[in-house]
């Protein structure tokens, strides 16, 4: 059982207050019946929500593909820094998480959810999940540096990292795609090949790739597909 304007901003209707308003306008129907109270108790599984004619479906859980900035820490909370989960406060979620972390300086894909089977799955070491990065480098990356690269590369774990892919994108840029998620594992797999990353951006994360559309800073929820796909 679930309050009904709280079912309502789980779906991005709006703010619990506007979703109040709407639903005391008359806007929404349970099970083909006008309820005007907010607080009247729904039954989210099984009952029939209609907003302004549009059928709402349940969602057990929420899933976002946000672009982070730079600047911003992949945390839920921290004391004198702005977090990911302070970025989609609007969403009206409380329980939202990063499935995953980047660094502070660095931007792109993350998913944030409050789907802890799911984040689990897609981070556990075992499951090798692909993560894909653009990097900038303060150096021309020779092909026996993308071999070694490619090969794995000491970077003070007491073995070496997983065979990587390499793309080079430009003189100093490439795609560089691995399936660990080390601490500073691409800042520190360019330093021991004598490079440094002058920027780094997530773009995939197995399936999810991010969407072109977002600026640093944007997010958007998942589609069925993304989700479906990222479920496997
Ligand atoms: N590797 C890094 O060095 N930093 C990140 O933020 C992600 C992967």
């Amino acid at each position: 059982m679930q309050r009904l304007d709280k079912f309502l901003c789980d779906r991005n209707i709006g703010s619990r207050s506007q979703v109040k308003g709407c639903i005391r306008q008359g806007m929404v129907k349970v099970n083909g019946e006008t309820v005007c109270r907010p607080e009247a108790k729904i039954e989210e599984e099984q009952d029939r929500v209609e907003y302004c004619g549009e059928v709402l479906k349940y969602q057990k859980h929420a899933y976002y593909m946000l672009n982070k900035p730079a600047g911003v820490v992949s945390a839920t909370r921290d004391r004198s820094c702005q977090t990911v989960t302070d970025l989609l406060k609007e969403t009206g979620h409380v329980d939202l998480f990063p499935a995953g972390r980047l660094d502070k300086d660095t931007e792109g894909l993350l998913l944030m959810t409050n789907d802890g089977e799911l984040a689990h799955r897609l981070l556990s070491p075992r499951k090798h999940v692909e993560k894909v990065y653009y990097c900038e480098l303060e150096l021309p990356l020779s092909e026996q540096d993308i071999s070694r690269l490619e090969e794995g590369v000491d970077i003070g774990e007491g073995r070496l990292t997983q065979p990587a892919k390499v793309e080079k994108t430009g003189e100093r840029s490439i795609h560089l795609a691995i399936t660990e998620g080390k601490f500073h594992q691409v800042k520190r797999m360019l330093l021991a090949v004598g490079n440094r990353v002058s920027y780094l951006k997530r773009i995939a994360m197995g399936s999810l790739v991010l969407d072109e559309g977002l600026k640093p800073g944007d997010w958007r929820e998942l589609t069925e597909e993304e989700i479906k796909s990222l479920k496997g």
